[in-house]
């Protein structure tokens, strides 16, 4: 059984689509042991409780350096013995030195066709933005394993999403988050459970 953790910092929608593969066997061979936000308010951290799965809320505020924030973080994952890190919409940059700790191991789900609309300042909605302002006519989303650049680390898969006329960024980010980020990210994991993405 691959044992995840999966760091989160809003709604969750990308866990829960985690959550639902391995209900309904999309998903086989792994388990969600623990999940981690960095906001205490992170609605994920109701997804995960309510599926009896650990919730924990690590915040930076709650300590007086980054280092020492860092240092709690890997603390705890080390606790769980992970053997697959999923970063589903966590907002904060990953210390440098847990990306030693798991090399290979780390995933990330970014909302666009990397290596487009990504890098410092692209998250989230931003994204959706940029891609609408630039004109592009096919987006989509990208999982792949986080190195210590920002978006930069190897593209396991891809899915494209049609832009439509009209859309708004909060428009082509649903569609985006239906069409190919709850698809690709429980695949991910799956192919990674089952040997067909090898882990480093
Ligand atoms: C998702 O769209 C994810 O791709 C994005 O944040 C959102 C989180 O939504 N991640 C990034 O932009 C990372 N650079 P969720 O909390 O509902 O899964």
């Amino acid at each position: 059984m691959l044992r995840v953790g999966v760091l989160v910092s809003g709604g969750g929608t990308n866990l829960q689509a985690i959550f639902d593969g391995i209900d309904n066997g999309v998903i086989r061979g792994a388990r969600v042991e623990v999940v981690i936000s960095n906001n205490a308010g992170a609605y994920a951290l109701e997804r995960a409780k309510a599926h009896g799965v650990d919730a924990l809320c690590i915040s930076p505020k709650e300590y007086e350096s980054r280092d020492l924030f860092h240092q709690a973080l890997l603390a705890r994952l080390d606790e769980y013995k992970l053997d697959l890190i999923v970063l589903a919409g966590f907002l904060v940059t990953i210390p440098a030195e847990m990306i030693r700790r798991y090399p290979n191991r780390i995933i990330n789900i970014h909302p666009s066709l990397l290596p487009s609309f990504c890098g410092v300042g692209y998250y989230g909605l931003k994204v959706h933005e940029g891609a609408l302002r630039r004109g592009v006519k096919v987006t989509g989303a990208t999982v792949h394993f986080v190195d210590e650049g920002v978006d930069s680390g190897p593209i396991l898969l891809q899915k494209a999403v049609e832009v439509k006329p009209g859309d708004t960024p909060k428009l082509l980010q649903q569609r985006v988050m239906e069409e190919a980020e709850w698809v690709i990210l429980p695949k991910a994991i799956d192919m990674i459970a089952n040997g067909e993405i090898l882990l480093g």
